[in-house]
């Protein structure tokens, strides 16, 4: 594919939980529409593999974050304000999952994938949309998942946490709509990624997975990171407050 231009020149984006996978792509998208980025995750290492393969140079700020914790956070965004001066919008990519059915869960478990999930969502959705509303302008594109609609085996909690992000993006679009924020959600089906690889390499599984998908074959991130950077750019000035389904058609079935 031919390079497409989302007209992102010098803008200033956060994107959570960009040391790989989806993130990371969404990142690397961004920079390569000369946008600055400031990636973050939990794990130093990977931020700094990531940063050395990412083609940032000055473009590029690294900041080792748990999004469930508020202190963090904030730092987060007070160094992306320091080192850039200012904020267009946040890509809320961070997910992750612990295996489990809901009544056997362990409350704690609980906790960690609510928290990872919707509670660091809403931890910074709310900075960003504190900073942003100021200058009355803004975007804010979060990852949901197809498991937000349709309950699958030892994914139940985690899809209880994006339906949250999917009830946080319409109420956030109200919120900040009079201050020309727009705020959406995009949802894939299976991407390849190693959050996802005890399912897609499996063959047999995998074969039965893109059975279900009437375009043949699982996503890839860069097909989550393209309509993410449509969200992320003036195109999409007159929607928010959507989720779109990025499944290969198979809601459509
Ligand atoms: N892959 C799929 O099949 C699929 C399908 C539908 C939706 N999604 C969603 O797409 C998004 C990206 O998934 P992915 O497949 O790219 O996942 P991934 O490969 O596991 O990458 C997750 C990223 O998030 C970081 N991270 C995890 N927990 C974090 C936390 N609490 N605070 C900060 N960073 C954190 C990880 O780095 P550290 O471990 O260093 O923190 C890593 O950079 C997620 O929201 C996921 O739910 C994925």
């Amino acid at each position: 594919m031919g390079q497409l231009s989302y007209n992102l020149d010098g803008k200033i984006f956060v994107v959570t939980g960009a040391s790989r996978g989806i993130g990371f792509e969404i990142a690397e998208q961004l920079l390569q529409q000369n946008a600055r980025v400031v990636i973050c995750a939990r794990k130093v290492e990977g931020l700094e593999a990531a940063s050395a393969r990412l083609t940032g140079g000055k473009n590029l700020l690294a900041v080792p974050t748990h999004i469930a914790h508020v202190e963090e956070v904030d730092r987060l965004f007070a160094e992306t304000l320091n080192t850039f001066g200012g904020l267009d919008g946040l890509v809320n990519n961070v997910g992750m999952n612990l295996m489990t059915s809901v009544v056997d869960a362990d409350p704690g478990v609980w906790s960690k994938i609510i928290d990872s999930n919707l509670t660091g969502t809403f931890l910074c959705a709310r900075k960003a949309g504190q900073i942003m509303r100021d200058k009355k302008k803004g975007k804010i594109v979060s990852i949901s998942s197809i498991a937000a609609r349709r309950s699958a085996p030892a994914m139940g909690i985690y899809g209880v946490a994006k339906a949250g992000i999917e009830m946080l993006t319409k109420v956030l679009a109200q919120e900040l709509a009079p201050f020309n924020i727009q705020v959406n959600a995009i949802a894939p089906c299976m991407v390849q990624t190693k959050f996802s690889e005890p399912f897609w390499s499996n063959k047999e599984l995998h074969d039965q997975i893109v059975k279900t998908i009437p375009l043949g074959r699982l996503a890839k991130p860069i097909d989550i990171a393209h309509p993410t950077l449509f969200f992320c750019s003036e195109a999409s000035d007159f929607i928010t407050g959507q989720t779109l389904l990025v499944d290969g058609g198979a809601s459509a079935v």
